[in-house]
């Protein structure tokens, strides 16, 4: 069933100038949308391409489902499923202390799409002046029990206006995997900063388009991530209204991202990382159009060895799984057309996951324990970007003969 679809988005949502397309990857579900089966009938499906503009230089959807449809009461994604992700928020929190960002008369910061706290909690825990902004409100409940203060709603000009009201205005804006999710960047943009001090500082982090097109990682692509980010379109983004590249530093979360860091224009000196990058950028050509052509490549041939693969294994009678039912997993299995018939069941640790359906292809997902009982002969790293975590846990697994496939950054077997 195909419902309402953001039909503005067809022209840049930053500068307001025509998209060219870059990649067609089919009709598509909700990324995570796990469902029973007696919802398959209405399930909803849209058209995933993306488009890039040579104006703002933003990689990004062409449409998008409304927000209300991915981000809700319940949310299935919860950022503490990670061991690995939390020592990562801890360092981040570390490293925004130890900048002295927060050395002033009783500081306050703000964080975007605080998920169930993982990063804020360790400001909250200092008894640091803090508010956590979360729409989904099951996600946000899990914040809240872990002591942050925070707020369900969706940020903008009018939500930093009030924030202003109550709170006063902010030292350090956070945001992690949130940014990239909102359609109205512009608007939420503007409300940064308005709310921040004239020395505040905006630090946040997305998957960045430059590892992506590196990896091949096509699966980055989903309708939460309306917009891949590179140092070329946060610094047009941030330039309309006001605000400057600082610094840049490369993180190696969520198979390769970007930590930018903001302030209001002419206050800080900008490290000779934002330089540096930006002339990688061009080198890589993520700054045109065209840039893209190759990677369209690779993501076709991806999608040509992965089906290949699956379908040789099945006529050798071979058992396959999915290893995380990671939203990544449905751009994959919905642009290959991958179904139960090619892979058997996909193990996953969220509860809220357990016991329903793959979107749109519908394999069902099993708790981590049948993974362990029904070990497969393969098994498809969904969160390859977590493969250093599972391939430490998973040892036994490969001990009995057990295999990996992986897609990135070509699809091939890790025995
Ligand atoms: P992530 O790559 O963060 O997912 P997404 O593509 O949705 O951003 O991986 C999180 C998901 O992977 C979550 O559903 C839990 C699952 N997972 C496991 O089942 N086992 C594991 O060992 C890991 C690291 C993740």
């Amino acid at each position: 069933m195909m419902t309402s679809i953001q039909k503005e988005s067809l022209v840049c949502r930053v500068s307001g100038k025509k998209l060219q397309q870059t990649l067609n990857l089919g009709i598509q579900p909700l990324g995570n949308g796990f469902l029973s089966q007696r919802d398959f009938k209405k399930e909803y499906f849209y058209p995933m391409a993306t488009g890039f503009c040579s104006e703002s230089k933003m990689f990004q959807l062409l449409e998008q489902p409304a927000p209300e449809k991915m981000f809700h009461d319940q949310y299935a994604f919860y950022s503490s499923s990670s061991r690995h992700m939390q020592n990562h928020f801890e360092k981040f929190a570390d490293a925004v202390l130890e900048s002295r960002c927060l050395a002033t008369a009783d500081p306050f910061v703000v964080e975007l799409g605080c998920n169930d706290g993982i990063l804020i909690k360790n400001f909250a825990a200092r008894g640091i002046r803090h508010l956590g902004i979360e729409p989904s409100q099951n996600v946000a409940a899990e914040a809240q029990k872990h002591g942050v203060r925070t707020i369900s709603e969706f940020f903008g000009a009018a939500l930093a206006e009030k924030i202003l009201k109550t709170d006063g205005p902010a030292d350090v804006f956070l945001a992690a995997n949130v940014m990239c999710h909102i359609p109205d960047i512009l608007g939420v943009a503007q409300g940064i900063n308005n709310l921040l001090k004239p020395r505040g500082v905006l630090i946040f982090e997305d998957p960045y388009l430059g590892a992506m097109v590196e990896k091949a990682s096509y699966d980055q692509i989903y309708d939460e991530h309306v917009f891949l980010f590179s140092a070329h379109s946060i610094q047009y983004l941030f330039g309309k209204v006001g605000m400057e590249l600082i610094d840049l530093l490369p993180q190696n979360t969520h198979g390769g991202s970007m930590r930018y860091v903001l302030a209001k224009k002419g206050i800080f000196p900008p490290t000779p990382a934002v330089d540096q990058l930006m002339a990688k950028e061009k080198l890589q050509g993520l700054d045109r159009a065209e840039g893209f052509a190759e990677f369209r490549r690779r993501v076709e041939k991806s999608k040509g060895d992965l089906v290949a693969l699956l379908q040789e294994l099945k006529k050798q009678g071979k058992k396959v799984c999915g290893y995380a039912a990671t939203s990544k997993s449905t751009t994959i299995l919905n642009y290959c057309k991958i179904g139960p018939d090619l892979v058997e069941y996909i193990c996953d640790t969220t509860p809220i996951k357990q016991g329903k359906y793959s979107p749109g292809m519908h394999i069902p997902i099993q708790p981590y324990e049948h993974f362990q009982k029904n070990p497969p002969d393969y098994a498809i790293l969904f969160a390859w970007n977590h493969s250093e975590e599972i391939m430490a846990k998973e040892k036994e697994y490969m001990a009995r003969g057990g295999r990996w496939i992986t897609h990135v950054p070509e699809v091939r077997v890790i025995a």
